[in-house]
């Protein structure tokens, strides 16, 4: 028999917090099981538990979708690709005419991609059946701990013949994923578990080289608690209760130094944008991703 203080110095000190002292693992604590467990039923019910995701997903999907196209190559040897900040030399009109020009490629070239996307912690399946009814999309498959949310998922999608055979979920933690994949997306989840360097960790791995990560968390700090929490929470009640834990939270600070520490030269943060929810507005991108809710976008480099 080992004892625990002994596998605790066996297993590496890991980055955010209190997750320190826990050990290495991509699973989910019972608490944050039960909790989703609950919520299950109503989770396609935009009204319900999960209102504030369904509002979310646009403007997710905006993100996800504008990183892909600004990061794509376009390497056809008839098009003038401008070495300079041609925009600030050329005349507007011609400037203008080389931007179509390559928003024309960029969309010809998406037309014949087809990205095969692993969705972690993917719930009921919000943001999963909309990746997959992308034409970029070849195949999504959708993890997640809870039992009730993936039956949920599973029935949902059924009803939608377009995501037949495009759509998997499977009842699978992290690191027990075996295939590679041209995207992968964290949404929403990594604010819920024990170790989240656990789950960047192997969410890299399962990255194809030149693929693209995709996560959106909350920054631990004052104004989160008070936007997530307080007002989120208690007073506007547009999640349950007990939902989120600040000390749970991750700095996008934190998720830059760990690619920084564990792949300095394998990964570029393409893009990191912060995210508020205006009452009766939705969701809106901002210039802050130090503050609240947040996207970032990041690329394998090889
Ligand atoms: C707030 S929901 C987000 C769902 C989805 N990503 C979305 O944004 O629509 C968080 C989900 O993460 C799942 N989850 C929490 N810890 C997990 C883990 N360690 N592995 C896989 N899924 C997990 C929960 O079961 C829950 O379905």
């Amino acid at each position: 028999m080992i004892s625990r203080a002994a596998l605790k110095r066996l297993v590496p000190r890991l980055r955010f917090g209190a997750a320190n002292l826990r050990f290495k693992t991509t699973s989910a604590s019972e608490d944050e099981i039960g909790h989703f467990q609950e919520l299950a039923p109503s989770w396609w019910d935009i009204n319900g538990s999960q209102r504030i995701l369904h509002l979310m997903n646009n403007t997710r999907l905006d993100f996800i979708q504008r990183n892909i196209r600004q990061n794509v190559k376009v390497d056809y040897p008839d098009t003038y690709i401008p070495g300079f900040q041609y925009k600030a030399f050329f005349p507007q009109r011609v400037s203008q005419e080389i931007e179509n020009d390559l928003e024309l490629k960029i969309t010809e070239k998406l037309e014949k991609s087809k990205f095969d996307v692993l969705d972690i912690g993917c719930g009921g399946g919000i943001l999963a059946e909309c990746l997959a009814r992308l034409p970029i999309t070849r195949r999504v498959t959708g993890i997640d701990l809870t039992p009730e949310v993936i039956k949920v998922a599973r029935e949902h999608s059924s009803k939608d013949p377009v995501l037949n055979g495009k759509l998997e979920y499977r009842l699978q933690a992290l690191e027990e994923v075996e295939e590679k994949y041209d995207l992968v997306t964290c949404f929403e989840m990594l604010e819920h578990v024990d170790v989240p360097a656990e789950i960047l960790r192997h969410a890299w791995m399962k990255l194809k080289p030149q693929g693209f990560l995709f996560l959106s968390t909350i920054n631990r700090d004052l104004i989160s608690w008070f936007t997530t929490i307080f007002m989120g929470e208690y007073v506007l009640r547009v999640v349950p209760v007990g939902t989120h834990h600040l000390n749970k939270y991750i700095k996008s600070s934190e998720i830059k130094e760990w690619f920084q520490e564990n792949e300095p030269n394998t990964h570029k943060v393409l893009d990191a944008k912060g995210v508020m929810y205006y009452p009766f507005n939705g969701w809106a991108e901002h210039d802050c991703p130090d503050v609240g809710n947040y996207f970032m976008a990041i690329k394998k480099l090889d």
